[in-house]
């Protein structure tokens, strides 16, 4: 069926923040095409270039109906030239001859091989590409010097880049609820990031710990990693202690506020998700998730995930919710809405006005929104 006219359509609004995203959406074949572009960018060292291509893409899946045609996205904003004329390929040949031969090439895969591996960004990995590494055995072949993180994640390499399913992370936010529970009663433990959008599966875990008392989530963390630590839960953690200042120096809301860096107290870590069947005699803590196994659809091999946890005293909840949901193509474009629209700085510890110097307050992710002047945009429509 031969799509509408645009004008019939309504106009796409140019921040990715003005616009609901859906998961599911009508143009993958294409915006799978950008990506590749994205990464490949990324890969080369040029972020603007990237970012290009990921607006690109992004704009395309907000789109309600299927890009038939390249006049159709005449009036359709942030397609660049680059952009355009690989959607113009796609869609005429049903397929770009530069994506494939990025697909196909050799630095291509190698960089995304490497940059799996986590802890390992764009800059190592072009280095070790450089020096002639291919595998992953190369690696270990040449004694790469790897930090602790780093060597965590080549160790679990397989199992860490096997999508974690969403009833595996409801099964370790329920091991984390019970344990805080233990520790400080009425403190809150909530699934952000993509599962909160409403992905079926993610990269990592992404936990939220609050209490609604003001100080009280002060110390837990430390606690809580030690409790599931000691019951077995798990085989990597690095805790990161909050790096908070105060919220009143303002050359942090002047300068580099915005940042998607956060000062919030974290720890990184690598949950065991084991066999219950007991592969791991004496393993209490796989016992424990066993118990919860009522989520599993199918029997689980022994595998493992990352989990963030981070911590966040009540007042700066909403803004830790707001930030940790992303995406991060969603975030980057609130933000920058926010200091050029509003100048207001925004990020995962409040919101800041730049001219009347003032913080914004917000209870909810709702109050953030309206603080912007923006409608409010859904979890399950932050998919950009
Ligand atoms: N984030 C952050 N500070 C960090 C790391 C991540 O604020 N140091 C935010 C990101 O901006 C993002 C959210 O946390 O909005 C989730 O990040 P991530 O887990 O990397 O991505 P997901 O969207 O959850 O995707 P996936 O399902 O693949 O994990
Ligand atoms: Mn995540
Ligand atoms: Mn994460």
């Amino acid at each position: 069926t031969p799509a509408e006219p645009l004008e019939e359509k309504g106009q796409v609004a140019p921040y990715i923040c003005q616009r609901r995203t859906p998961l599911l959406h009508h143009n993958s074949a294409l915006t799978d095409a950008l990506e590749i572009m994205a990464e490949e960018a990324k890969f080369s060292g040029s972020e603007v270039r990237s970012l290009a291509f990921s607006r690109a893409a992004s704009v395309l899946k907000a789109l309600p109906w299927k890009v038939e045609r390249i006049q159709q996205l005449h009036t359709v904003p942030c397609i660049g030239e680059h952009s355009r004329r690989i959607l113009q390929e796609m869609l005429e040949d049903g397929m770009s001859a530069e994506v494939e031969k990025v697909r196909q090439s050799e630095r291509y895969r190698t960089m995304k091989l490497f940059t799996k591996i986590f802890g390992i960004g764009v800059k190592i990995a072009s280095q070790w590409y450089q020096e002639g590494l291919r595998t992953l055995t190369d690696l270990q072949l040449h004694q790469i010097k790897l930090n602790k993180e780093q060597q965590a994640g080549l160790l679990h390499y397989e199992d860490l880049n096997t999508p974690v399913e969403l009833w595996e992370a409801e099964a370790i936010s329920q091991v984390v609820r019970q344990v805080i529970e233990q520790i400080l009663p009425g403190a809150t433990v909530t699934l952000t990031g993509g599962f909160r959008r409403g992905k079926p599966c993610g990269h990592d875990v992404d936990l939220l710990i609050s209490h609604p008392s003001e100080g009280e989530e002060m110390g837990l963390l430390p606690k809580v990693i030690s409790i599931l630590d000691r019951q077995g839960f798990l085989l990597y953690h690095s805790f990161h202690r909050s790096s908070f200042l105060s919220l009143e120096d303002e050359e942090l809301w002047v300068s580099g506020g915005s940042s998607t860096m956060d000062h919030f107290e974290r720890c990184l870590s690598i949950f065991h998700l084991g066999d219950p069947a007991g592969s791991r005699p004496g393993a209490t803590g796989v016992q424990k998730l066993g118990a919860l196994w009522g989520l599993a659809r199918r029997p689980v091999p022994e595998s493992c995930a990352w989990v963030d946890l981070v911590v966040t005293p009540s007042s700066q909840f909403p803004f830790a919710l707001l930030g940790w949901t992303g995406s991060r193509n969603f975030e980057r474009d609130l933000r920058r809405f926010s200091k050029r629209e509003k100048k207001m700085t925004l990020n995962s510890h409040g919101l800041y006005h730049l001219e009347q110097k003032i913080f914004l307050p917000a209870a909810s992710e709702e109050e953030i929104f309206q603080h912007l002047g923006l409608e409010y945009i859904l979890p399950e429509e932050r998919n950009a």
